[in-house]
C-alpha cells in the first residue's frame, strides 16, 4: 500500500521534489502518495504551478498540522535552516520524515540515507557515504567515497564533494563547486557557487573562488 506523505513547500524545489517522487514511484513497488503539498507563503503563481500539475495545496504548516493526522513529510526547500525549522516543527508533531531517491541516481554500497534526505536524478553517491536526515542532493551531484553529510546540508547542482570529505550541520554547497578530499566544512557554512575548497573551512563562515577563501565582508576591509 502506498504509503502517505505531504511535500513541504511548492517553490522551485517543491516542484523539482515531486519530479522526484514521481520517478520514484514509477520505479519501485514502495510507491509514495502525495496527500498534498504545505507551504506558509502561497503565492498564486505557486497555487497556479502545483494545481496545474494536478496537486491539492493543504494549507500553512501550522494549519496542516492542526487539522491533519501525522503522516509521513519530506521537506522541499532548499535553504537549509529553513529546513531546519520546519523539522522541528513536524517532528515535535509526530510527523515522520521520509527519504526518496530519484532511480537515476547512482547510490554505492553501503551507504546511509537517513529519513528525509532527497537524492535527486543523476546524482553520484559513492560507496560508504552517510547522507544526514534532509540532507538535500541536487541534480549531478557527486559525494565521493566516505564522504559525511551532516543533517539539513544541501548540495547544489553539479557540485563534488571528494571522498572522505566531511560536511557539517547545515552546510551549503554552491551549484558546480568542487570539495577536495578529505577536507571538513564546518557547520553552516556557505561554499559559493563554483568554488574550489582547498583547506578546512570553519564553522559558519562563506568561501568563494578558487582556491576558496572566505569573502570579505564591507566592515571587514575598512581598516
Ligand atoms: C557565495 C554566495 C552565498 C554569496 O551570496 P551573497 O552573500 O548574497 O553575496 P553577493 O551576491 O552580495 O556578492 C558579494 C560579492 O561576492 C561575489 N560573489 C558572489 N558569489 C560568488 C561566487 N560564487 N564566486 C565568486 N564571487 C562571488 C559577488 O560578485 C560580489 O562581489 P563584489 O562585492 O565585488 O561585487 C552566493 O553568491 C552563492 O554562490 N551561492 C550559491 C548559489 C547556488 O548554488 N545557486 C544554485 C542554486 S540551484
Amino acid at each position: 500500500m502506498p504509503r502517505d506523505v505531504v511535500v513541504v513547500g511548492m517553490g522551485g524545489f517543491g516542484r523539482e521534489l515531486l519530479d522526484v517522487v514521481e520517478a520514484h514511484n514509477a520505479a519501485v513497488d514502495e510507491r509514495l502518495n502525495v496527500i498534498g503539498i504545505v507551504d506558509d507563503d502561497p503565492s498564486v503563481a505557486k497555487l497556479d504551478r502545483i494545481a496545474a500539475r494536478g496537486y491539492r495545496y493543504l494549507g500553512a504548516s501550522a494549519n496542516v498540522i492542526a487539522t491533519h493526522t501525522p503522516v509521513g513529510y519530506i521537506l522541499g526547500v532548499g535553504n537549509p535552516n529553513v529546513r531546519r525549522q520546519l523539522a522541528e516543527v513536524f517532528d515535535a508533531a509526530g510527523w515522520h520524515a521520509v527519504s526518496v531517491v530519484h532511480p537515476s541516481a547512482s547510490v554505492g554500497s553501503v551507504g546511509v540515507v537517513a529519513d528525509g534526505a532527497v537524492v535527486c536524478g543523476g546524482v553520484q553517491l559513492s560507496t560508504n557515504t552517510i547522507l544526514g536526515r534532509h540532507v538535500h542532493l541536487n541534480p549531478g551531484a557527486i559525494v565521493g567515497h566516505d564522504a559525511r553529510v551532516g543533517d539539513f546540508t544541501s548540495v547544489n547542482p553539479g557540485a563534488i564533494v571528494s571522498g572522505e570529505v566531511v560536511l557539517g550541520i547545515g552546510v551549503l554547497i554552491g551549484a558546480g563547486a568542487v570539495v577536495l578530499q578529505g577536507l571538513t566544512v564546518g557547520a553552516n557554512s556557505i561554499v559559493g557557487a563554483a568554488a574550489c575548497v582547498t583547506r578546512d573551512v570553519a564553522a559558519g563562515r562563506t568561501v568563494i573562488g578558487i582556491p576558496a577563501r572566505p569573502i570579505v565582508l564591507p566592515e571587514e576591509s575598512t581598516p
